[in-house]
Formats: C-alpha cells, sequence, structure tokens
C-alpha cells in the first residue's frame, strides 16, 4: 500500500475507534465509505490512471476498504454491548427494599406441599428429576409394565392427544411414574430420586381434578428390600404430619409396575364428624408403592439380576387436603385470592428440616 493510502487507513481507523457513539461511528462509515466518501472518492479516481497503476491502486484500494468496513463492524458490536450493559445497569431492581406486608403473595397449598416432600426426601438423598407432561404411550403405559390390551389402561381415563401420522398418539401423562423410565434409561444406578409433577386425567368432582399433581419416587441399586421401602416412607408420612408416632400401615395391593406392591394408609379418627390425623381407630389411604417389576428395569436396560428398587408414587392434593384440612379438591385451582391467602404460606420461609416444615 502506498504511503498516502498507510496514513489515510491509520487515520480512518483511528476515527472508527474514536467514535463513541452508534450515531458518531455511522458518520465515520458515511464519510469513509458512503457515496460521497473519501474511499469511494479515491475510487473514482482510478479511472484516470494507466492500467497498470490502475491494477495496484486498485488492490490497495480494495484492501483499504475491507479493513476499515471490519473495524467499522467491530466497534459496531463494540458500541452495542456498551448499550445493552449500560441499559442493564440503569434498569438495575432494588431488591433491598423492604416486604411491603400488605403486598406480599403467597405461596399456593400445592407449591408448599411439593417443597415440604423436597425438603423430607432431600435430607434423605433424593434428588429432583423432571420429565414432560406430553408423554409417549411407551413411557406412560407400555413401559411400565401395562400393555395395549391391559386393564389399568381403563382405569387412568387418558387425555389423548390426535395420532402424529405414524398410528403414535402422545397422551396427558396420567401419572408421574413415565419419569421413572426416563430416569432409568439415562442414568446408571444407584439411582435415588423424586418426581413432583403435574398429572392429567379425565375426571372431575370434589376429589377430582382433570389436572392433579403427584410426587414419585425411585431408587435402584444392588441392595435395597422392601424393609428400606418401608423405612423411607414410614419417615416421610411421620415427618410430613408432623406426628412422630404416626401409625403407618402397608397392605398388599397390585401395580403392574411394581412387585409386589402395597398401599399405604396412615392412622386417624374421624370421631364427631371431625377429621384427625394420628392414633384413632380408622385409616386413610395416602400413597402407593412396591418393589420396582424386574420387567421394567428390563425394559430400560437395567439387569435385574443385578439390580433391584422400590417405588412409590403419592398425590399432592390429597397430601394438602388432608393435611391442611382443606376440603374441596376443585379450590385449589379456582384462583380465588381470599382463599389462598387464608390457605397459603409465606413465601420468606422456605420449607426446611432444620427450619421447619410449614410455618
Ligand atoms: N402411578 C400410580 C398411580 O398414579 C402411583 C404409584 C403406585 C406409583 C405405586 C408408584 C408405585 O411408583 O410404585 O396411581
Amino acid at each position: 500500500m502506498s504511503n498516502d493510502l498507510e496514513s489515510l487507513k491509520s487515520e480512518m481507523l483511528a476515527a472508527v475507534a474514536a467514535a463513541g457513539s452508534t450515531q458518531a461511528l455511522e458518520a465515520v462509515r458515511v464519510g469513509e465509505l458512503g457515496k460521497k466518501g473519501r474511499i469511494t472518492g479515491l475510487m473514482k479516481e482510478l479511472g484516470g490512471l494507466d492500467p497498470q497503476e490502475r491494477k495496484a491502486r486498485g488492490q490497495a484500494l480494495n484492501a483499504l476498504k475491507d479493513e476499515v468496513a471490519r473495524a467499522l463492524e467491530a466497534r459496531k458490536a463494540d458500541l452495542a454491548q456498551d448499550d445493552l450493559d449500560a441499559r442493564l445497569a440503569g434498569e438495575g431492581v432494588d431488591i433491598t427494599l423492604p416486604v411491603r406486608p400488605e403486598q406480599t403473595g403467597c405461596i399456593h397449598p400445592i407449591s408448599q406441599t411439593i417443597d415440604e416432600a423436597i425438603a423430607i426426601f432431600g435430607e434423605m438423598g433424593f434428588t429432583v428429576a423432571e420429565g414432560p407432561d406430553i408423554e409417549e404411550d411407551w413411557y406412560n403405559f407400555t413401559a411400565l409394565n401395562i400393555p395395549p390390551d391391559h386393564p389399568a389402561r381403563q382405569e387412568h381415563d387418558t387425555f389423548y392427544l390426535p395420532d402424529t401420522g405414524d398410528g403414535q398418539r402422545k397422551v396427558l401423562r396420567t401419572h408421574t411414574s413415565p419419569v421413572q423410565i426416563r430416569t432409568m434409561q439415562q442414568t446408571k444406578p444407584p439411582i435415588r430420586i423424586i418426581v413432583p409433577g403435574r398429572t392429567y386425567r379425565c375426571d372431575y368432582d370434589a376429589t377430582h381434578s382433570p389436572m392433579f399433581h403427584q410426587v414419585e419416587g425411585l431408587l435402584v441399586d444392588q441392595t435395597t428390600h422392601m424393609g428400606h421401602l418401608k423405612g423411607c416412607l414410614i419417615d416421610f408420612c411421620r415427618a410430613f404430619f408432623d406426628v412422630d408416632d404416626l401409625p403407618v400401615r402397608f397392605r398388599p395391593s397390585y401395580f403392574p409396575f411394581t412387585e409386589p406392591s402395597a398401599e399405604v394408609d396412615i392412622g386417624c379418627t374421624r370421631e364427631g364428624g371431625q377429621f384427625r390425623i394420628g392414633h384413632g381407630d380408622d385409616w386413610m389411604e395416602i400413597l402407593g408403592c412396591g418393589m420396582v417389576n424386574p420387567k421394567v428395569l428390563e425394559n430400560c436396560g437395567i439387569d435385574s439380576s443385578v439390580y433391584q428398587g422400590f417405588a412409590f408414587g403419592v398425590g399432592i392434593e390429597r397430601l394438602a387436603m388432608l393435611k391442611f384440612g382443606i376440603p374441596d379438591l376443585r379450590t385449589f385451582f379456582e384462583s380465588d385470592l381470599r382463599w389462598l391467602r387464608h390457605y397459603g404460606f409465606s413465601p420468606l420461609q422456605a420449607p426446611s428440616m432444620v427450619g421447619g416444615l410449614d410455618r
């Protein structure tokens, strides 16, 4: 590049670097590369040169043009970032503002119950896993040992989505159990998860809602037996209902994905029409559980001659209704603020096994 172009280049790059705003930068661009810009002007003069000279000068001018254009682009990106940083800094929220008591929101009893379950099972070493609400038939049923002609399918009142064209219909998951399958496919044992989440069944009355919540539990390793399952769930029930000697009973039951299976009841009384959890002559069913069916392990590629585990599933609404004395399930989803203020919880006190569950 000839001397005049070299010094022009330094001058132009300095101008680009000195542009302190997008507008200033645009002015530099127009001044150098615009229709009447300096580089454009020099390009126009090429016509008057002899061919040899024109070629060399043309190449040098093109190189100069490219370099200035690149510098302009780079500076533009820098300035945009500076603009964004400045805007974000200006938009900062002052989180030190004191809470105005009349404006505090409430934690919904469903969220509270889920947080309490996470606190209790978290203490036992379970971590939280998730899966999709819109689920494939295979995960929701088949892999859980509920083949297409199985009677349990009818009991689930499933919401089916339209056929995707390949003869497959997705479902709104009818339980959180499909996340067992997803987890076992993705992680090697030992596995210790709980799965709080939404579930769906076509049913609606004082104790059923088409959308409701469950917490699933799954533990897989090489040594676990039914005694561990019992201990784990007894501890959970006693911690959750905050009754140290709460009677907990395991009744034989049937689920396709566990073998053996059980349902769990907790002790209660219904004296004088008053329902109370704790010692009494009555029982209340609260969850289903069992040892993971070896077929389910095999469906996930886990060797059932080496591994075993237990699983459980519990309805969140039911737990919340029992613990907080909420009589009608439909009220959970009516978004009535008066109801929420009555049954809700302080957002400033997250449940923990150290700090206490619901305060
Ligand atoms: N998925 C069952 C239901 O929705 C609940 C359940 C029962 C889950 C036993 C489990 C289990 O993991 O072992 O009715």
